[in-house]
């Protein structure tokens, strides 16, 4: 009998746990953290200086941990100005995580924090129809862009809502990841999903070409440790490459020869290879830092 796949997407529980493990097994908050740490000061210098109040939208932003980041260099070179942080997270989960670590940082008086339970393109209508006229310093979306459907409308829609000097803050696996050659290779055979799209830097790079958005591209090097992927009868292995593949329980449903040569592909170089005995998956990402076309800086 054929094998039933299905989108991971469609198991919420095994979804968070392999998530979770996608981010412990990844150098993926390090990197952006890197990031945030060596270039953001600089690109986030260019908002005016003067302001006493500061407007941030953060979309799909999890439990808050690069959000927090964020803002703890915002306070650093804007120091006295209040922080405004919006956020649009449609994950209940998610939202208490987030909350749970304001509790515990400190440095966060001066910053308000308001939720709104909603997608990104929830949040695009609830805009336009209230005719809010909002503008933010910074708009981050941070490895989100994958559940939109229309990347160049939604940039545009987002770009528009920069004040003067604001910056759009996007970052995503890069078109030279393992995922994406993956995806390229056996996206048509993995289970479709209503949720998820197969987005790259590469497309978003486009996308910002055809809507002639002014930008600055940065390419992030990123590892994943997917060894026990290779163990037999690992968990840990099997939501990984759950994760990998978006399908749920991928290693038991997939038809065998979808499975042997995804796991064949999986090894080898450029989507994988051996450091120091451990195999390591090319997680690398692609950040872009869009202007306000209106802005001169
Ligand atoms: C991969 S996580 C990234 C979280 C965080 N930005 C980070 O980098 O740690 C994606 C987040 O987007 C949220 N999300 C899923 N679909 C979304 C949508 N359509 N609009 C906005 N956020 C969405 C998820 O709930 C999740 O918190």
């Amino acid at each position: 009998m054929a094998s039933v796949m299905k989108s991971l997407y469609l198991d919420k529980s095994r979804y968070v746990e392999a998530f979770r493990l996608y981010i412990k097994t990844s150098t993926e908050h390090q990197s952006m953290l890197q990031f945030i740490n060596t270039k953001l000061p600089e690109i986030i210098s260019s908002i005016e200086n003067e302001k006493s109040s500061l407007n941030i939208l953060g979309i799909g932003s999890g439990s808050g941990e690069i959000d927090l980041q964020i803002i703890s260099k915002l306070r650093v070179s804007h120091p006295g100005a209040e922080v405004n942080n919006d956020i649009v997270e449609p994950s209940d989960e998610q939202t208490i995580k987030y909350k749970e670590r304001i509790g515990k940082q400190s440095g966060l008086d001066n910053v308000t924090f308001s939720w709104y339970k909603k997608t990104c393109q929830e949040y695009e209508s609830q805009v336009t129809n209230d005719r809010q006229n909002k503008k933010y310093d910074l708009i981050h979306m941070i490895q989100v862009l994958y559940y939109v459907k229309d990347i160049p409308a939604t940039l545009k829609f987002f770009i528009n809502l920069l004040a003067p000097n604001g910056k759009l803050l996007i970052a995503l696996l890069s078109g030279n990841s393992g995922c994406s050659i993956l995806w390229k290779k056996y996206g048509t055979h993995l289970p479709p999903n209503d949720l998820y799209s197969y987005i790259t830097g590469s497309e978003v790079e486009d996308a910002l070409n055809s809507i002639g958005a002014k930008y600055q591209r940065y390419e992030l090097d990123c590892d994943r440790d997917i060894t026990e992927c290779f163990v037999e009868g690992s968990h840990i292995g099997e939501l990984l490459l759950d994760f990998l593949t978006e399908t749920c329980e991928f290693k038991k449903n997939a038809p065998s020869d979808l499975r042997d040569q995804l796991l064949q592909d999986l090894k080898k170089d450029p989507v994988s290879s051996t450091k120091h005995g451990k195999l390591i998956f090319n997680n690398n990402m692609s950040v872009f830092v869009v202007k306000n076309d209106k802005s001169d800086t």
